[in-house]
């Protein structure tokens, strides 16, 4: 794909009201990023040079989240041919094409805002070109109006159709690429006098075809163009994006055992010969090297995993989770911002939290690192090769000499030197024939009791 010179305005000014969520609409998340970076990201994919988005006056959260990208306040919903108007000291002395997106709409390729800015520069030049699309049920989508030739003629709202208008299938989508140096004189002539009271974008296709300018437009397929107004359709959306995910994952060399089952996340990075069994969940930020086996159930964010590792079945990495090859991590054990080093095995049931856990380091089952005391997060320093006994809580800040040895059962709350022993437990005690001599003595009470009980049945009988 060459890259072809364009800015962008996103609409996003909207209420989103069928979302009932104080967060904006646009700001709903799709794979683990909100609706209207998936189009910025479009964007940037396209070379798109100048990109605003416009926000109603509480769009604050939406300026944070595109920041650096400028945002324009329109001032009031009056429609979207005054949300674009928004734009125009954001765009002054453009004089490109711009392309209107809307923010609630994020699954349109990048190939196929390509297309749009190809057909605007395609002999003869249309002024306007509008990406149009035959939904399953055309509703309240605005109507293409088509000449004979497959000009664009107008574009009708559906409230405004006539009984002829209202049958067309072919549907504004909401996308336009318009010649930057004729959009604003045509959105200057754009009125209210309609049906809702709004300024229409749609209105420049006839504006323009009155000034003597073509327009035109190119179809894409309903499934690219869907747009997010509840959460139904937000998880609709999901559904897209997950599936776009999991079949690059898998050209990319990833094995996902059952796809469907898996979630992934827009910058999941997997390498060559990943295995991923079902019922695994990426959350951003997650990086897996090559031949790194995923089993069943594991939960992954912000964590990145080195070559030859193997992660659960049931396994937590969360942020900051740092596996190094070939290491283990398995069962109900949870790492958080902890660094486990090459070979290190930490196999069933631990928490691993604020650690290093050097190189072959075996962290036995029950492990616990308590890495926080209510105010503070302290380290916890395990040397490579050491050996971790069964149920040992290591109370941070502390350190395991490399080849160490922690008896199992033991509270360490003091540094354990390299190749020492560390034990904390009381003293066994040994009692022989104990455990004889009360089974016999309970055994007498029980019986002594039968006796009583049978000798009363007799007297009462009597
Ligand atoms: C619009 C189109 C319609 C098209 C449909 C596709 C117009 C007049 N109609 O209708 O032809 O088929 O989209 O989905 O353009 N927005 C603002 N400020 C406003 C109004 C809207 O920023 O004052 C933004 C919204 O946040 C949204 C987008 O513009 O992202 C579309 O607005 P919406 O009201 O949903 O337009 P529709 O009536 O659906
Ligand atoms: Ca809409």
């Amino acid at each position: 794909m060459t890259t072809r010179k364009a800015a962008a305005v996103i609409l996003a000014a909207g209420q989103g009201t069928r979302m009932k969520s104080r967060l904006p609409k646009s700001l709903h998340p799709l794979a683990g990023r909100p609706m209207v970076s998936h189009i910025i990201a479009t964007l940037e994919g396209l070379g798109t040079d100048r990109v605003v988005v416009v926000v109603g006056p509480d769009g604050a959260a939406v300026t944070e989240a595109v920041a650096p990208l400028p945002t324009a306040i329109q001032a009031r919903p009056l429609g979207t041919a005054d949300a674009v108007m928004a734009a125009r000291d954001a765009l002054a002395g453009y004089e490109g094409d711009v392309m209107v997106l809307y923010g609630d709409t994020p699954l349109i390729p990048a190939e196929t805002l390509a297309r749009v800015l190809d057909r605007r520069h395609a002999r003869p030049g249309p002024a306007i070109v509008v990406l149009g699309f035959e939904p399953e049920d055309p509703g309240a989508y605005g109507r293409l109006v088509t000449g004979s030739d497959g000009a664009l003629l107008e574009i009708v709202e559906a409230r405004e159709a006539d009984a002829d208008q209202i049958r067309i299938g072919l549907c504004n989508s909401g996308v336009m690429a318009i010649d930057g140096k004729v959009l604003f004189g045509l959105l200057d002539a754009v009125g209210n006098d309609n049906a809702k009271g709004e300024f229409y974008l749609t209105d420049i296709v006839a504006i323009a075809r009155a000034r003597g300018l073509d327009c035109a437009y190119v179809a894409a397929p309903a499934e690219e163009l869907l747009g997010v107004n509840s959460r139904a359709e937000l998880a609709v959306a999901e559904r897209v994006v997950q599936t776009r995910l999991r079949a690059a994952a898998m050209a990319d060399g990833a094995t996902l055992v059952d796809p469907e089952t898996v979630w992934l996340s827009h910058d999941t990075r997997l390498g060559r010969d990943v295995w991923v069994e079902p019922n695994v969940v990426f959350g951003p930020g997650v990086e897996i090297g090559d031949d790194v086996e995923i089993r069943a159930f594991s939960h992954i964010a912000g964590a990145r995993v080195s070559d030859g590792a193997v992660i659960g079945p049931f396994a937590r990495l969360r942020p900051g989770a740092e596996i190094g090859p070939d290491a283990r991590i398995g069962n109900y054990v949870e790492v958080k911002a902890a660094r486990i080093e090459a070979g290190a095995k930490a196999n069933h049931l631990s928490y691993i939290g604020d650690a290093v856990i050097g190189a072959s380091a075996n962290i036995g089952a029950g492990t616990i690192t308590c890495n926080y005391d209510g105010f503070t997060k302290s380290m916890t320093d395990v040397g490579a090769g050491a050996f971790i006994g069964s149920n040992t809580a290591l109370v941070a800040p502390v350190k395991v000499g490399a080849g160490a040895i922690v008896a199992a059962g033991s509270t360490i709350t003091r540094d354990v030197a390299a190749d020492a022993l560390g034990i904390e437990r009381s003293k066994q005690e040994a009692h022989p024939e104990w455990a004889k001599r009360f089974r016999a003595r309970k055994t007498a009470a029980k019986a002594g009791k039968v006796g009583k009980r049978a000798k009363k049945k007799t007297r009462e009988a009597g």
